[in-house]
């Protein structure tokens, strides 16, 4: 896809989602086939030598780009509480309950068993070790887009972690969102690779902005609205979305003046990211609280400007999307 332009047109609504069904079963069925083949294939293997301190603190920083990982973690207060990073966290979405997998290194459970390039296809592809397709509630759309350096040091973060012994569970989605076969659908329909195109005209930090945005901190993963599909709309990229992660409503952040947050200057923003203090004095709730506390907000200011000075240039979209409508 190409950020800032509109490469998809705005799909249809309501009746069709029968249709679109049946397509993505039909293509989950033809490339369930095909599975098997990637299951089989060889795979690297773990490199022997432990990462270096610097890479984990570089690492440590792409987490914090990411907004922490949040999703990864059952924080005290919702559910059974369980050590940062080792998934089992329910994930509320139109098409079901998806449950985070546990990153920390354990063999059994977690990453233990993975190599560098296997971590490295599932943030970009969508892919597991074994070829098995991934729930689109894990944005590999935006991940797609991290660059090589940030992916390896953050592997390198994760492998640092205590492992700790977790269980995976399986969504509670009715079939077919439950089956990853279905999945070949979705992504043919709804997944291209992340590329920027060049912009020689910006500055370092529109571009780092734009990175950061639309890769790392996968902001459009909760504030652009969903097709039918479950696939991100393009048309109205960050114009907020009804049904975020958790069931969540996640508010237009496009320069919109009347539905947007075009009143907003940039110290705002960055106050916003690096505090949860909205200008009109309001704190904030939910999944953007905890993106803020366990991430954005660990950022250097420079990042959070680069976030400021990106986010004004967007394309300002009238999308009335606010908790109190
Ligand atoms: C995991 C989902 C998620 C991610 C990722 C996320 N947000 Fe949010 N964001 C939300 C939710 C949910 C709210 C509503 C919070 C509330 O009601 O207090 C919100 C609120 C906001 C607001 C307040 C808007 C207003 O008008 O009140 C801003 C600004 C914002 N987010 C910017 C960002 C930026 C910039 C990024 C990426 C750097 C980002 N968000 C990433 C879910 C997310």
């Amino acid at each position: 896809m190409s950020v800032g332009h509109h490469v998809r047109v705005d799909r249809r609504s309501g009746s069709h989602r029968a249709a679109i069904l049946a397509l993505a079963l039909a293509f989950g069925l033809v490339l369930a086939s095909g599975l098997a083949l990637h299951a089989s294939s060889a795979r690297a293997q773990a490199p022997g030598s432990a990462p270096d301190a610097q890479a984990i603190e570089r690492g440590r920083q792409v987490l914090y780009a990411t907004g922490g990982c949040t999703c990864h973690t059952n924080y005290p207060g919702e559910g059974e509480a369980a050590p940062a990073l080792a998934g089992g966290r329910g994930l509320e979405t139109p098409f079901g309950v998806f449950y985070s997998t546990n990153l920390t290194p354990d063999r059994e459970t977690g990453l233990g068993g993975w190599s560098q390039a296997d971590f490295v296809r599932a943030m970009r592809e969508g892919l597991s070790p074994d070829g098995q397709h991934y729930f689109p509630v894990f944005p590999y759309t935006a991940f797609s887009g991290l660059e090589d350096g940030d992916l390896r040091d953050l592997w390198a973060y994760l492998r640092s972690l205590p492992a700790v012994k977790r269980e995976n569970r399986p969504p509670d989605a009715p079939f077919p969102f439950s089956w990853r076969a279905t999945l070949a659908g979705w992504k043919w329909l709804n997944f291209t690779p992340l590329v920027f195109e060049p912009a020689p005209d910006r500055s370092e930090a529109w571009l780092r902005g734009r990175y950061l945005v639309n890769a790392a901190a996968h902001c459009g993963e909760c504030h652009t609205p969903r097709t039918l599909t479950g696939g991100l709309d393009r048309s109205r990229w960050l114009a907020g979305s009804r049904d975020g992660p958790e069931g969540e409503l996640a508010p237009n952040i496009t320069p919109d003046a009347a539905t947007g947050i075009g009143e907003w200057d940039a110290a705002d923003l960055v106050w916003y990211l690096e505090m949860g203090l909205k200008p009109d004095g309001d704190d904030t709730q939910g999944l953007m609280s905890e993106v803020i506390e366990h991430g954005y907000a660990n950022l250097p200011r420079a990042d959070l400007e680069a976030i400021a000075e990106y986010l004004a240039t967007v394309p300002a979209i009238g999308n009335r999307v606010r908790a109190a409508d």
